[in-house]
């Protein structure tokens, strides 16, 4: 589980700079996936509750892989936050966030990165206290280009962008200063999850893995 801050809530954005977002739907992946990313360099996963699975799948990546940092994705009710916490998550996030699901996350004591996608959401969560949120979709909501005019009006705030971000876009993203990871399901596409192609999984994550060094210097 990641380290707290002084602020009381764990960094979350450092722990890589891509974060794998996974949909699993067989249960039977979810323990090999998540030794194919930690192969690759990637030491985090975020495990969507998209599916009947991701409950059981969270237990079983907590069980049988303990050196990958696990979080629960798509938390969208505080009774996910509490299930996934219960299940074995070590941070949440969510893709929105209103004050009943804030409220809910802050209960499982985990931390957490609370959904984000305009300016007002932004300084709702800044005045509950936390600096660090996810931004999503970001590509549909104007892209490095509207993180990068946030820099200046909320300079505390920091994200990890998600939604449409791929390796050919996501050096642009994590060269801003207030951008310390991106997130995306590109690490784990449908096809090799189906036919059980861990090392193009683990191919992905490396190449994954290298974007940090290409952004710059104090960006994460
Ligand atoms: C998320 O939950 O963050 C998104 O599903 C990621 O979007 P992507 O599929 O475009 O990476």
């Amino acid at each position: 589980m990641p380290e707290p801050t002084t602020s009381g809530h764990a960094d979350l954005l450092s722990l890589s700079p891509v974060v794998p977002v996974v949909v699993i739907d067989d249960l039977d992946h979810a323990v090999p996936v998540a030794r194919a990313l930690v192969a690759g360099g990637v030491p985090v996963i975020e495990l969507t509750l998209r599916t009947p699975v991701a409950l059981d799948a969270i237990r079983a990546i907590a069980d049988e892989v303990p050196e990958i940092t696990l979080g629960a994705g798509t938390v969208v009710t505080p009774e996910l936050a509490k299930q996934a916490a219960a299940a074995g998550a070590s941070f949440l996030v969510s893709p929105g966030t209103t004050p009943r699901l804030l409220d809910g996350m802050f209960e499982t004591g985990l931390p957490f990165l609370p959904g984000t996608a305009t300016v007002s959401e932004i300084l709702a969560i800044l005045e509950a206290g936390i600096t660090q949120m996810k931004f999503f979709p970001a590509a549909a909501i104007g892209g490095a280009t509207f993180l990068a005019s946030l820099s200046t009006v909320v300079p505390t705030a920091r994200f990890c962008p998600t939604g449409g971000i791929r390796p050919a876009n996501a050096t642009a993203y994590l060269d801003l200063p207030n951008v310390g990871c991106v997130g995306g399901t590109w690490l784990t596409p449908p096809a090799a999850l189906a036919g059980g192609d861990w090392a193009e999984i683990t191919r992905l994550a490396a190449e994954a893995a290298s974007l940090g060094s290409s952004a710059s210097p104090g960006a994460a």
